[in-house]
């Protein structure tokens, strides 16, 4: 699967003029507008203030993303810190998450998550110093910038000793994922007291990170991990699973322990708003739905039966009770990286354990727009943050504007985009053309390498992963796919 396979879509650098563009979607019947000029001044500089009176100085938002690049017992190594100074010096200001930590050893998915606790709080604090000094820095500001923390279990994903072997923690018998991922109908579940246990050690690490200054914490609901893992659990018996209030159980008990005893803290949730089927490679490479004997498929939170649609009722309902519980920040993604990557992070070239795209990116990229868009309609009143814009590349600035402008979304996600190019928000909050040698062309190597047992980054176009020994290593991966 090397970048040197011919692409089956237009590359987005091709489409250089907006007309370019417009024939292009107009040829491949996408509806994804886009406002033609960006305008001065930039719609991207409006602040939003939150109900509880904090502010959010313009509206780029870092989207969660970790490296792999933790030690063994969840510190942040030098990897981390220079991506999380990325961050802070990127122009945006609202930093969600700014990658998963894990609340426990056995929740992390890989050896080199990070993972917060008592004796390691020290480096948490000094992370988020580090944030706050290099932001205010270079914006003579901080009182304007909401940092978080996304706190994770992954669940069926975990891998906390050996970057080869899953140790899944699971919550029903899935019928696709079991058999996708090796696991048979007598691996063990979750118990209730377990998830008791769980909830506890969000809480804390709840608290743990109000100490360290974050100013609210995600309690992650997507791409598959465990607290995604509760909204689909329709098959399990007891207080966890089967009607939408026992799925959401999980949430709710952690909203009540943060309340408790962090009442500061602000909240937020990272929502897979749909879900499809598992993916496999095809034939030839394009990736198709897993086959799946049974009939209806149960297990598509947001999704419909046929596995391949959206039915957003429930997500709905979950964004009404989020509201209900007065949290306000919502980040809107899709899928699972590990099992339909093509809904989250639309790219041209997929990494080594994907899949050739099985529809243009772009078609990706609107799916995930419009999801945003009838939430925000929804709920006018909370923050939606949108993901999966960087497939947009030169055109990212001019499809976020139109989002911006007709309230489709409050404020524009970036994830891979600031891993190639970290300041591209204080470019366009300037008016400045965008540098095009550093725009993401979305690769994928940032997945690859950590599919392979590598740290994560930008391998072909930051300079200093290009020059370390894990791109050779990468390149010659890469060779043999
Ligand atoms: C290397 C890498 C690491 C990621 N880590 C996380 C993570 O820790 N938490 C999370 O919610 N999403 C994570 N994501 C998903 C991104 O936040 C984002 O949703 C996705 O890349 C799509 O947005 P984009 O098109 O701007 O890249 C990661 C993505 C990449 C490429
Ligand atoms: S490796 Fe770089 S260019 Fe490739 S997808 Fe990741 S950020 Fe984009």
């Amino acid at each position: 699967m090397s970048t040197k396979i011919k692409p089956r879509y237009t590359r987005m650098a091709q489409l250089k003029t907006a007309d370019d563009l417009r024939r292009y979607l107009q040829e491949s019947d996408i509806d994804l507008n886009f406002d033609e000029n960006l305008d001065d001044p930039s719609p991207y500089s409006g602040a939003i203030t939150l109900n509880s009176g904090k502010v959010i100085g313009n509206r780029f938002c870092i989207l969660p993303m970790e490296g792999w690049d933790g030690t063994e017992d969840g510190r942040p190594g030098p990897f981390t810190k220079r991506r999380w100074e990325h961050f802070a010096i990127s122009g945006a200001k609202l930093l969600w998450g700014c990658e998963a930590v894990a609340v426990s050893h056995e929740g992390r998915a890989n050896p080199n998550q990070l993972y917060i606790h008592e004796h390691n709080l020290d480096e948490f604090k000094a992370l988020f110093r580090l944030v706050m000094d290099k932001h205010h820095e270079r914006f003579g500001r901080t009182d304007d910038l909401l940092v978080g923390l996304q706190l994770t279990h992954s669940g069926r994903f975990c891998k906390p000793n050996d970057k080869k072997r899953f140790e899944s923690k699971i919550l029903y018998d899935h019928p696709v994922l079991n058999r996708k991922f090796g696991l048979d109908s007598s691996y063990p579940l979750m118990t209730d007291e377990e998830i008791d246990k769980l909830t506890e050690q969000f809480i804390s690490a709840a608290v743990m990170a109000r100490d360290a200054g974050f100013h609210f914490v995600d309690i992650k609901h997507c791409h598959g991990y465990l607290g995604h893992e509760f909204l689909s659990a329709v098959s399990r018996d007891g207080r966890y699973g089967g009607s939408f209030e026992n799925r959401t159980r999980f949430l709710r008990n952690i909203v009540d322990g943060i309340r408790r005893e962090a009442p500061e803290l602000e909240i937020g949730i990272r929502l897979s708003a749909f879900d499809w089927l598992p993916f496999k490679k095809g034939p030839d490479g394009t990736g198709e739905p897993e086959s799946f004997e049974g009939g209806l498929y149960r297990n598509a939170f947001g999704g419909g039966q046929e596995g391949t649609g959206i039915r957003m009722e429930e997500t709905r309902a979950f964004l009404a009770l989020a509201r209900s519980l007065d949290i306000q920040l919502i980040c809107i993604t899709a899928g699972s990286p590990y099992y339909n990557p093509h809904l989250m992070r639309p790219a041209l070239f997929p990494p080594s354990d994907g899949y050739q795209p099985p529809e243009d990116p772009l078609k990706g990229v609107k799916r995930l727009i419009d999801a945003a868009a009838e939430l925000k309609q929804a709920f006018p009143d909370m923050v939606i943050v949108g993901s999966g814009y960087s497939y947009l590349q030169e055109w990212l600035p001019n499809v976020g504007q139109y989002v911006l402008k007709h309230q489709m979304a409050d404020a524009v996600g970036l994830g891979r985009m600031v891993l190639s190019y970290p300041t591209l928000p204080e470019d366009v909050l300037n008016g400045r053309p965008l540098e095009r040698k550093l725009i993401c062309r979305t690769f994928s190597d940032c997945t690859t390498a950590p599919r392979n047992g590598l740290i994560s980054g930008c391998f072909p176009l930051d300079p200093v992963y290009k020059q370390l020994s894990e791109a050779e290593t990468l390149k010659q991966i890469k060779e043999t796919l």
